[in-house]
């Protein structure tokens, strides 16, 4: 088990991400060049939303530290979409070879997130799942249900809302960020973008225009 580096100046942040393969998995760590760790997608449609317009994160921080980042508060959904719709992501990874962004075999497709949302196979569990506290809210409520701002509504009416319990709000403990990747593969080194797709589908199969898009940056390292 390798230690991991990290340049303090350059805010660089290791983020171990875990998955649970059940294959014999080379382990990989994954190290972020994006000090926000999430980072836009440069050729989304329009109405498309980056990961900081999905989630509310004004009652959330990282903190660097020694060990790695600290993570805690909470993320309010800001999704506007429907309790009823279903939702579908697809996960691409691209390796930077030769001058060019290149696609890999590291795709995912999830035809309903909610129904996997818990599950620890999945790449999402360590960052986004494994930490948080009101897990049966969550499990029912997926992320579908939109919370206001705390940008823009400061006081009564965020609390109003909170109080009714109409919104998604993901409650974390406070935690060491660790993404350690169980693979059955080779990956090359080299930088790599992870391409996160979400979009929700309603009742008629009709796809919202409000997709979701966002990219983690980075390497995989062997550990
Ligand atoms: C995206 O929307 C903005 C504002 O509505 C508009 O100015 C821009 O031209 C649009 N871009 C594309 C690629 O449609
Ligand atoms: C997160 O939500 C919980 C439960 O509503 C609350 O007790 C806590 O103060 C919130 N934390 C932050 C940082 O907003
Ligand atoms: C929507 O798609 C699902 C799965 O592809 C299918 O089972 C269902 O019948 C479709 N519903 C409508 C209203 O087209």
């Amino acid at each position: 088990c390798k230690m991991f580096q990290r340049s303090l100046l350059s805010l660089q942040i290791v983020i171990l991400l875990k998955i649970v393969s059940l294959s014999i998995g080379i382990q990989y760590e994954f190290d972020f060049e994006d000090d926000q760790i999430y980072s836009k997608c440069p050729d989304s449609p329009n109405g498309t939303l980056s990961m900081f317009e999905w989630l509310d994160f004004s009652d959330f921080t990282f903190e660097l530290s020694e060990e790695g980042i600290f993570a805690s508060g909470n993320l309010t959904t800001m999704w506007e979409v429907e309790p009823t719709d279903r939702i579908e992501a697809r996960i691409n990874v691209l390796h930077w070879e030769r001058g060019f962004w290149q696609p890999t075999i590291l795709n995912v497709y999830i035809f309903d997130f909610c129904k996997v949302m818990y599950d620890k196979n999945q790449l999402w569990y360590n960052l986004m799942i494994e930490h948080v506290i009101n897990v049966e809210e969550v499990k029912e409520k997926c992320i579908k249900y939109k919370g206001v701002s705390g940008r823009q509504f400061k006081g009564l009416y965020k609390r109003f809302v909170k109080i009714l319990n109409f919104q998604t709000t993901l409650v974390y403990e406070p935690y060491l960020v660790k993404v350690r990747f169980g693979m059955g593969m080779v990956i090359p080194p080299g930088r790599h973008r992870i391409i996160v797709n979400a979009v929700a589908i309603d009742l008629n199969n009709v796809t919202r225009p409000n997709g979701i898009c966002y990219e983690l940056r980075g390497q995989f390292y062997k550990i």
